[in-house]
Protein backbone atom coordinates (compact mmCIF):
# COMPACT_ATOMS: atom_id res chain seq x y z
CA UNK A 1 0.00 0.00 0.00
CA UNK A 2 1.45 3.54 -0.96
CA UNK A 3 1.61 6.35 1.84
CA UNK A 4 -0.97 8.07 0.31
CA UNK A 5 -3.37 4.97 1.19
CA UNK A 6 -2.04 4.57 4.57
CA UNK A 7 -3.14 8.30 5.17
CA UNK A 8 -6.34 7.58 3.47
CA UNK A 9 -7.17 4.93 5.45
CA UNK A 10 -6.32 6.28 8.97
CA UNK A 11 -8.20 9.37 8.03
CA UNK A 12 -11.57 7.46 7.56
CA UNK A 13 -10.81 5.51 10.85
CA UNK A 14 -10.62 8.56 12.51
CA UNK A 15 -14.42 9.22 12.30
CA UNK A 16 -14.94 6.57 15.08
CA UNK A 17 -13.45 9.13 17.29
CA UNK A 18 -16.36 12.30 16.25
CA UNK A 19 -19.36 12.42 18.32
CA UNK A 20 -22.73 13.18 16.81
CA UNK A 21 -23.72 16.58 17.22
CA UNK A 22 -20.16 17.69 18.31
CA UNK A 23 -17.69 20.61 17.12
CA UNK A 24 -14.56 18.64 16.11
CA UNK A 25 -10.86 19.94 16.33
CA UNK A 26 -8.84 19.38 13.38
CA UNK A 27 -5.46 20.28 12.51
CA UNK A 28 -3.05 20.89 9.53
CA UNK A 29 -1.54 18.32 6.64
CA UNK A 30 -1.61 15.58 4.58
CA UNK A 31 -3.06 12.81 6.61
CA UNK A 32 -5.82 15.30 8.06
CA UNK A 33 -6.45 16.53 4.47
CA UNK A 34 -7.58 12.59 4.40
CA UNK A 35 -9.50 12.75 8.08
CA UNK A 36 -11.27 16.22 6.60
CA UNK A 37 -12.24 14.76 3.02
CA UNK A 38 -13.80 11.82 5.26
CA UNK A 39 -15.63 14.15 7.55
CA UNK A 40 -17.13 15.63 4.55
CA UNK A 41 -19.25 12.43 4.01
CA UNK A 42 -20.74 13.03 7.27
CA UNK A 43 -20.65 16.74 7.45
CA UNK A 44 -24.81 16.94 8.13
CA UNK A 45 -23.92 15.06 11.19
CA UNK A 46 -21.52 17.34 12.96
CA UNK A 47 -21.64 20.67 14.60
CA UNK A 48 -18.78 21.64 12.76
CA UNK A 49 -14.99 22.10 13.29
CA UNK A 50 -12.33 24.49 14.72
CA UNK A 51 -9.58 24.46 12.23
CA UNK A 52 -5.69 24.58 13.21
CA UNK A 53 -4.42 26.48 9.96
CA UNK A 54 -6.15 28.93 6.83
CA UNK A 55 -5.50 25.30 4.38
CA UNK A 56 -7.44 23.19 6.71
CA UNK A 57 -10.37 25.81 7.55
CA UNK A 58 -10.72 26.55 3.33
CA UNK A 59 -10.53 22.39 2.87
CA UNK A 60 -13.49 22.40 6.02
CA UNK A 61 -15.61 24.93 4.58
CA UNK A 62 -15.57 23.46 0.16
CA UNK A 63 -17.07 20.65 2.20
CA UNK A 64 -19.95 22.41 3.77
CA UNK A 65 -18.63 22.13 7.38
CA UNK A 66 -19.19 25.64 9.62
CA UNK A 67 -15.65 26.50 11.16
CA UNK A 68 -16.01 28.20 14.39
CA UNK A 69 -12.88 30.27 16.06
CA UNK A 70 -11.15 28.61 18.38
CA UNK A 71 -11.68 31.79 21.16
CA UNK A 72 -15.31 30.82 21.17
CA UNK A 73 -15.39 27.60 22.22
CA UNK A 74 -14.66 26.13 25.67
CA UNK A 75 -13.54 22.62 25.49
CA UNK A 76 -13.70 20.04 22.30
CA UNK A 77 -14.49 16.45 23.21
CA UNK A 78 -11.64 15.32 19.95
CA UNK A 79 -8.75 16.95 18.36
CA UNK A 80 -7.68 15.13 15.44
CA UNK A 81 -4.15 15.75 13.81
CA UNK A 82 -1.09 13.81 12.14
CA UNK A 83 2.65 14.34 13.37
CA UNK A 84 5.86 14.26 12.21
CA UNK A 85 7.21 11.85 14.89
CA UNK A 86 5.29 10.05 17.48
CA UNK A 87 7.24 7.91 20.14
CA UNK A 88 6.21 5.14 23.01
CA UNK A 89 4.81 7.85 25.03
CA UNK A 90 2.58 10.13 22.64
CA UNK A 91 5.12 12.86 22.60
CA UNK A 92 5.32 14.25 19.34
CA UNK A 93 7.45 16.25 16.93
CA UNK A 94 4.87 18.61 14.72
CA UNK A 95 5.28 21.94 12.29
CA UNK A 96 5.81 20.30 9.36
CA UNK A 97 3.39 22.11 7.38
CA UNK A 98 4.43 25.53 9.80
CA UNK A 99 0.69 25.05 11.61
CA UNK A 100 2.30 24.29 15.15
CA UNK A 101 1.16 27.57 16.98
CA UNK A 102 -2.60 27.06 16.33
CA UNK A 103 -1.90 23.21 16.22
CA UNK A 104 -0.90 23.28 20.54
CA UNK A 105 -3.83 25.83 21.31
CA UNK A 106 -6.30 23.88 19.59
CA UNK A 107 -5.05 20.77 20.92
CA UNK A 108 -5.05 22.63 24.52
CA UNK A 109 -8.98 23.07 24.13
CA UNK A 110 -9.74 19.00 23.48
CA UNK A 111 -10.31 16.62 26.41
CA UNK A 112 -8.30 14.24 24.27
CA UNK A 113 -5.64 14.11 20.79
CA UNK A 114 -6.15 11.46 18.15
CA UNK A 115 -3.41 11.24 16.34
CA UNK A 116 -3.24 9.84 12.98
CA UNK A 117 0.07 8.51 11.21
CA UNK A 118 1.38 6.28 8.91
CA UNK A 119 3.67 3.20 10.97
CA UNK A 120 6.43 5.76 9.34
CA UNK A 121 6.34 8.56 12.22
CA UNK A 122 6.83 6.51 14.93
CA UNK A 123 10.22 6.40 16.46
CA UNK A 124 11.91 5.79 19.63
CA UNK A 125 13.37 9.17 20.26
CA UNK A 126 11.73 12.24 19.17
CA UNK A 127 14.59 14.68 17.24
CA UNK A 128 15.01 12.57 13.90
CA UNK A 129 12.70 14.96 12.18
CA UNK A 130 13.97 18.58 12.04
CA UNK A 131 12.59 20.26 15.02
CA UNK A 132 9.90 23.08 13.85
CA UNK A 133 10.37 26.42 16.21
CA UNK A 134 7.70 29.11 15.65
CA UNK A 135 9.80 32.74 16.11
CA UNK A 136 9.08 36.00 16.12
CA UNK A 137 11.45 37.30 13.32
CA UNK A 138 13.68 39.65 15.25
CA UNK A 139 15.23 37.07 17.66
CA UNK A 140 15.62 34.31 15.24
CA UNK A 141 19.25 34.43 15.18
CA UNK A 142 19.78 34.61 19.09
CA UNK A 143 17.55 31.62 19.24
CA UNK A 144 19.92 29.78 16.51
CA UNK A 145 22.67 30.28 19.04
CA UNK A 146 20.60 29.09 21.89
CA UNK A 147 20.05 25.71 19.61
CA UNK A 148 23.95 25.87 18.69
CA UNK A 149 24.42 25.53 22.70
CA UNK A 150 22.79 22.60 22.93
CA UNK A 151 23.98 20.87 19.74
CA UNK A 152 21.46 21.37 17.21
CA UNK A 153 21.50 23.42 14.09
CA UNK A 154 18.83 25.89 13.54
CA UNK A 155 17.85 26.84 9.86
CA UNK A 156 15.35 29.29 8.22
CA UNK A 157 13.01 27.60 6.81
CA UNK A 158 12.48 29.74 3.03
CA UNK A 159 9.56 29.61 0.83
CA UNK A 160 9.71 30.99 -2.66
CA UNK A 161 12.51 32.79 -2.27
CA UNK A 162 12.11 34.19 0.93
CA UNK A 163 11.52 33.57 4.94
CA UNK A 164 8.33 31.54 5.15
CA UNK A 165 5.74 33.33 7.17
CA UNK A 166 3.45 31.41 9.55
CA UNK A 167 -0.65 31.92 9.93
CA UNK A 168 0.34 33.98 12.50
CA UNK A 169 2.56 36.44 10.48
CA UNK A 170 6.08 34.59 12.30
CA UNK A 171 9.14 32.59 10.97
CA UNK A 172 9.87 28.96 11.54
CA UNK A 173 13.34 27.40 12.31
CA UNK A 174 13.87 23.68 11.66
CA UNK A 175 16.34 22.61 14.35
CA UNK A 176 18.53 19.57 13.15
CA UNK A 177 20.61 17.28 15.23
CA UNK A 178 18.45 17.40 18.24
CA UNK A 179 18.10 13.75 20.39
CA UNK A 180 14.79 14.73 22.59
CA UNK A 181 15.29 12.33 25.69
CA UNK A 182 12.65 14.25 28.09
CA UNK A 183 9.99 15.64 25.97
CA UNK A 184 8.47 18.09 28.95
CA UNK A 185 11.16 19.52 30.09
CA UNK A 186 12.70 20.18 26.95
CA UNK A 187 8.93 21.79 25.67
CA UNK A 188 8.86 23.87 28.97
CA UNK A 189 12.99 25.32 28.54
CA UNK A 190 12.63 25.92 25.00
CA UNK A 191 8.99 27.82 25.60
CA UNK A 192 10.78 30.37 27.87
CA UNK A 193 13.33 31.77 25.66
CA UNK A 194 12.48 35.23 24.72
CA UNK A 195 11.10 34.92 20.89
CA UNK A 196 10.07 31.70 21.07
CA UNK A 197 6.48 31.86 19.79
CA UNK A 198 5.84 27.63 20.04
CA UNK A 199 8.30 24.73 19.84
CA UNK A 200 7.21 21.86 17.94
CA UNK A 201 7.43 19.34 20.97
CA UNK A 202 3.90 18.31 21.71
CA UNK A 203 4.77 16.98 25.37
CA UNK A 204 1.73 18.78 27.28
CA UNK A 205 -0.53 18.31 24.40
CA UNK A 206 0.88 14.91 23.69
CA UNK A 207 -1.42 12.28 22.07
CA UNK A 208 -4.21 10.12 23.95
CA UNK A 209 -4.47 7.72 21.16
CA UNK A 210 -2.81 7.16 17.75
CA UNK A 211 -4.04 5.46 15.03
CA UNK A 212 -1.11 4.13 13.18
CA UNK A 213 -1.65 2.77 9.72
CA UNK A 214 0.38 0.17 8.16
CA UNK A 215 -0.01 -2.50 5.72
CA UNK A 216 -1.22 -4.85 8.03
CA UNK A 217 -4.22 -2.87 9.04
CA UNK A 218 -4.67 0.08 11.89
CA UNK A 219 -2.88 -0.07 15.50
CA UNK A 220 -4.59 1.65 18.03
CA UNK A 221 -1.74 2.73 20.70
CA UNK A 222 -3.04 4.40 23.83
CA UNK A 223 -0.98 6.54 26.16
CA UNK A 224 -1.25 8.04 30.12
CA UNK A 225 -1.39 11.64 30.19
CA UNK A 226 1.51 13.58 30.60
CA UNK A 227 2.46 14.11 33.56
C1 LIG B 1 1.46 20.60 10.50
O1 LIG B 1 2.01 21.78 10.96
C2 LIG B 1 2.04 19.43 11.20
O2 LIG B 1 2.06 19.49 12.57
C3 LIG B 1 1.44 18.13 10.73
O3 LIG B 1 0.55 17.58 11.64
C4 LIG B 1 2.55 17.19 10.56
O4 LIG B 1 3.55 17.87 9.84
C5 LIG B 1 2.13 15.93 9.83
O5 LIG B 1 1.85 16.25 8.52
P1 LIG B 1 1.58 15.15 7.44
O6 LIG B 1 0.30 14.47 7.82
O7 LIG B 1 1.47 15.92 6.15
O8 LIG B 1 2.74 14.22 7.44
Amino acid sequence: MTQDELKTRVGQAALAYVLPGSIVGVGTGSTVNKFIDALGTIAGQIKGAVSSSIASTQRLQALGIEVFDASEIDELAVYIDGADEIDHAGYMIKGGGAALTREKIVAALARQFVCIADASKRVQTLGGFALPVEVIPMAARRIAKQFAAMGGMATLRVKAGGPLVTDNGQHILDVTGLKILQPLAFEAEVNNWPGVVTVGVFAFQKASVCLLAADSGIQTLTFKPAS
